[in-house]
Formats: C-alpha cells, sequence, structure tokens
C-alpha cells in the first residue's frame, strides 16, 4: 500500500511544510500554503520516459580529456530577432521557457517559429493544453501556415505525449502551455507547484536524452512569477520572456537566462492582424513619433544586450497642487529617478520638492542600464526650466552623487549608432573620450559634470 502524506506547499516558490501556515517563512508571501497529498512510493520518480536512441544513457565518469567536443548544434528559424535572443538559433537538445502575460502572443510567436522551422525541414510537434485542434488551425489560416512536417496535438497529459514524440520523432517541440499538463502518478492538479515542476523535469528529460529542443510556455502570475514558483527557472536552460503594453503593438522578447548565449539580449516585434513582425531597426519606430521643441524630451543611446538602441525618455515636473507630491516612472527605475531628482537639486538648483514628476519611456520599453542618467536628468532640466532640447541632441552617461559624470561601456557602437540615425550631437562622459577615432559626422561634446552638460544644453539667452 502507498503511503500518503499530506504536506503544504507555497504556491510562490514552492517551500515545504508539514503544517499551514499563514505566511511562507522562505519568500515571505501570504495565504500560498496549499495542501498536496504525497504518495511515498513515487515521489521524485516518474514513469514517463522517452527513447529515441539507447546510447545517449550515462556511461559513467569520464576523464576530461576523453571526451570529444561536439560543437552546439543550432538551427536557424529565420527569424533574426528570435535567432539573437536566442544566441544565434535554436539549440538541439535545450529547453526554454517562454514566459509573459496572457494574450501578449506567445502562442502566435511560436507558432510562426515552428512554421519557420518546419520549411526548413524540421520536424515540429506543437502540444496546446489550451486551445482546441481546429482553433489553431483557424489560428494557423489567418498566419498562413502550412506544411508537412507540423505536427498538431491538443492533450495535457504527458505520458501521451511522450508516447507521440517517440512515434512521430520531431527535431522540436512546443508545450503550450506548462500549467495546463499533468504528469500521472503525480499528485496535485495541473498547474500545482509539483506537478509544474514535475512535468518539467520530465521535459527536461525527454530534451536531453533525445536531442530534442523544448520549448514550453509559462503564464506568469501577477507577481511576475513564471508558473507561480521561481524555481522553474532554475530547471531550464533559457528563460526569456515577451513582454509589452496591452494597447501598444510592439512586443519585446528578453532572455533573462541562457545557458547558450548572453542574456539582456533583446529581440523587438510588432502585432499585426497576420501575426508577429520582426522590426529590424527599432530605434526608428521609437523615435517616429517625436515632436520638436517639446520640453521634457531627450533621447538616449542605451545598450540592450549587443545592440545599441535609441529611445526616447520623457519627463512632466509640474507644482503640486495640494498635498504631498506625485511621482511615477514607467519604463524607468523610479529609485534611479528619484536619485537623480536629489542628485539636481543639491547641485543645479532645482527645488523639485513641490514638483509633481512623472516619468516614461517611448515605445514601453524599460531601460535598466545606468547610462541613461545623462538623458533622464536632462529631460527632468528641460521640463523643470521650460526650454527645449535640440531635436538631434542625444546623451549617454551615468551620473554620480557628486554630480560627475562617470565612463560608460561600448561608446564607440553607441556614438556609431547615434550618427547611423542622422543625430547631430552627442553628449558622452569626459572620460571615454580618450583615444576615441571614429568615422563620423556627429558632433561628439565630453562632458565632465551635470553642471557643464546644463550650461551647454542648454545656453544662457
Ligand atoms: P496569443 O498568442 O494567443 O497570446 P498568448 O499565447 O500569450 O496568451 O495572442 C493573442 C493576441 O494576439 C490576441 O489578443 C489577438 C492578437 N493577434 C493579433 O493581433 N494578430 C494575429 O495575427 C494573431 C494570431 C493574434
Ligand atoms: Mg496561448
Amino acid at each position: 500500500m502507498a503511503k500518503q502524506r499530506v504536506m503544504y506547499e507555497c504556491m510562490a516558490c514552492g517551500y515545504e511544510s508539514p503544517k499551514w501556515l499563514g505566511r511562507c517563512p522562505s519568500c515571505g508571501a501570504w495565504n500560498q500554503m496549499e495542501e498536496q497529498i504525497q504518495h511515498k512510493e513515487n515521489k521524485s520518480k516518474s514513469q514517463v520516459q522517452v527513447n529515441l536512441n539507447q546510447e545517449t544513457h550515462s556511461q559513467g565518469a569520464k576523464r576530461l580529456s576523453e571526451i570529444t567536443y561536439e560543437e552546439t548544434n543550432r538551427v536557424s528559424t529565420a527569424f533574426d530577432e528570435f535567432d539573437r535572443v536566442l544566441g544565434g538559433g535554436v539549440v538541439n537538445g535545450s529547453l526554454v521557457l517562454i514566459g509573459g502575460d496572457p494574450g501578449i502572443g506567445k502562442s502566435t510567436l511560436l507558432l510562426q517559429v515552428s512554421m519557420q522551422l518546419a520549411q526548413n525541414k524540421q520536424r515540429i510537434l506543437y502540444v496546446s493544453g489550451e486551445e482546441s485542434l481546429s482553433q489553431i488551425k483557424m489560428r494557423a489560416e489567418r498566419l498562413d501556415i502550412q506544411s508537412d512536417n507540423f505536427y498538431l496535438m491538443a492533450e495535457t497529459d504527458l505520458a501521451i505525449i511522450a508516447r507521440e514524440i517517440e512515434s512521430v520523432r520531431p527535431d522540436m517541440v512546443v508545450i503550450d502551455s506548462i500549467q495546463t499538463m499533468s504528469v500521472p502518478d503525480q499528485t496535485g492538479v495541473a498547474g500545482s507547484v509539483s506537478q509544474v515542476r514535475q512535468a518539467t523535469a520530465t521535459l527536461m528529460r525527454i530534451a536531453k536524452d533525445n536531442q530534442i529542443a523544448v520549448f514550453i510556455v509559462g503564464h506568469v502570475t501577477k507577481e511576475g512569477n513564471i508558473a507561480g514558483p521561481r524555481m522553474l527557472e532554475h530547471m531550464v536552460d533559457t528563460v526569456l520572456y515577451f513582454e509589452g503594453e496591452k494597447h501598444n503593438r510592439f512586443r519585446l522578447l528578453r532572455a533573462v537566462k541562457n545557458r547558450f548565449g548572453s542574456t539582456h539580449e533583446m529581440g523587438v516585434f510588432e502585432m499585426q492582424d497576420v501575426g508577429l513582425q520582426e522590426v529590424h531597426n527599432p530605434s526608428q519606430l521609437f523615435l517616429e513619433e517625436r515632436i520638436e521643441n517639446a520640453t521634457g524630451s531627450s533621447v538616449v543611446a542605451s545598450l540592450e544586450g549587443t545592440r545599441v538602441i535609441l529611445t526616447e525618455i520623457q519627463s512632466l515636473m509640474t507644482p503640486t497642487v495640494f498635498g504631498n507630491a506625485k511621482r511615477t516612472a514607467s519604463g524607468i527605475d523610479y529609485q534611479r529617478v528619484s536619485l537623480l531628482l536629489a542628485v539636481m537639486e543639491k547641485h543645479c538648483g532645482l527645488l523639485v520638492q513641490n514638483q509633481d514628476a512623472f516619468f516614461k519611456t517611448t515605445g514601453g520599453v524599460r531601460i535598466e542600464e545606468p547610462a541613461i542618467d545623462l538623458a533622464i536628468s536632462m529631460s527632468i532640466a528641460s521640463s523643470y526650466w521650460n526650454r527645449p532640447i535640440r531635436v538631434d541632441d542625444c546623451f549617454v552617461g551615468e551620473i554620480g552623487l557628486t554630480g560627475e559624470i562617470r565612463r560608460v561601456s561600448q561608446i564607440q557602437e553607441r556614438i556609431k549608432e547615434a550618427d547611423k540615425l542622422g543625430f547631430r550631437r552627442i553628449f558622452i562622459p569626459y572620460s571615454n573620450a580618450d583615444g576615441l577615432d571614429l568615422d563620423v559626422s556627429i558632433e561628439i561634446i565630453p562632458t565632465k559634470t551635470i553642471q557643464d552638460t546644463i550650461r551647454y544644453v542648454f545656453p544662457k539667452q
């Protein structure tokens, strides 16, 4: 007889406890403990297996010199933006998790990628636990998808899916979504911590043993965690986030973890009637709605992975009508903006305590690198003094607490991109200017402090 025991598991982080707790001692989340009945016998062991190739099984330890080196085998998807985020294409035998809000376009993206690969003679198995075959077919027709290498299946039982993988022998499998999958003999309903964890582990084994690339879709909860438990991120090779604002047509694909490439890489797509289209030159799109002589607007040449993207940063400073000053920031870190406001109050003579202040980046991009400091502070100054910044100026530089402008990385790439997009002046940190030798027509202006830059950008009238 299988022994049963009741455990309580935190839905947010997977912490286990023998008794119910109001607050999880591990992650601090309230009211997340759920009852799970565990069968002692088959804990951690699952019956679901796929074996296309017996030889790949464990052969014991080997000396380093005995291991032959295989080039990572990558397949290009014909979607440059997607390939770049993955680090140069789909890696055979890798497990990739794509997270994002419901309705953002994860299924659409994976359908289109699958299609590209199927036309490239790859065999694809697309498993949906959320939509019926006819629903997917309808969508595929809208996306103009048709190929004999493309297999569809509506199923949520991993044991059945595993059998199908053995008979179809695909090069790539898409699981949409991990929250709908269930492993037989595992406790809990589909979507519970133990099911999601076990399903992911099973898929990992299928991917590694058979050199199949597996993509799993994960819905993000309100807290921003994939599938509730953060631990999913540790189990897979690559974690991508697909994000964007609901009312904005741009979608950004970011790598937050990648065993086969760099993180911080970003791909830009646009959602259209006929599916997702790649955006090869995002700067141009992000800047196309800028207006001349506007106050509170500046442009930064920021680095996203290996690519420079020029983005507009907007500030709006208005006197507070009553009560406390209101402050909001979207697309940039609020802490960073508060710090810059304090630096400018101290060193540049702005009085910001009684000012409401709002900040945003355009196009729904989120920029995190410190090199955006100078552009943020210039847009603040522009809005505060009501003086526009020249529309062909752009800025890079981190700002220190004494108002000094600090060195940033990859200055040459930033300058070249700004030059290419037709900007006439770029303000850069003084320490970055040493030994710069570039064949560009843009004027390069090195600055030492934030006060210097303000004097230069807003000359006395
Ligand atoms: P979907 O891929 O179903 O999102 P997810 O899998 O992340 O939940 O995307 C659904 C949204 O995308 C839906 O609101 C309609 C929109 N859409 C388009 O605008 N154009 C298209 O060609 C398709 C297929 C979807
Ligand atoms: Mg979907």
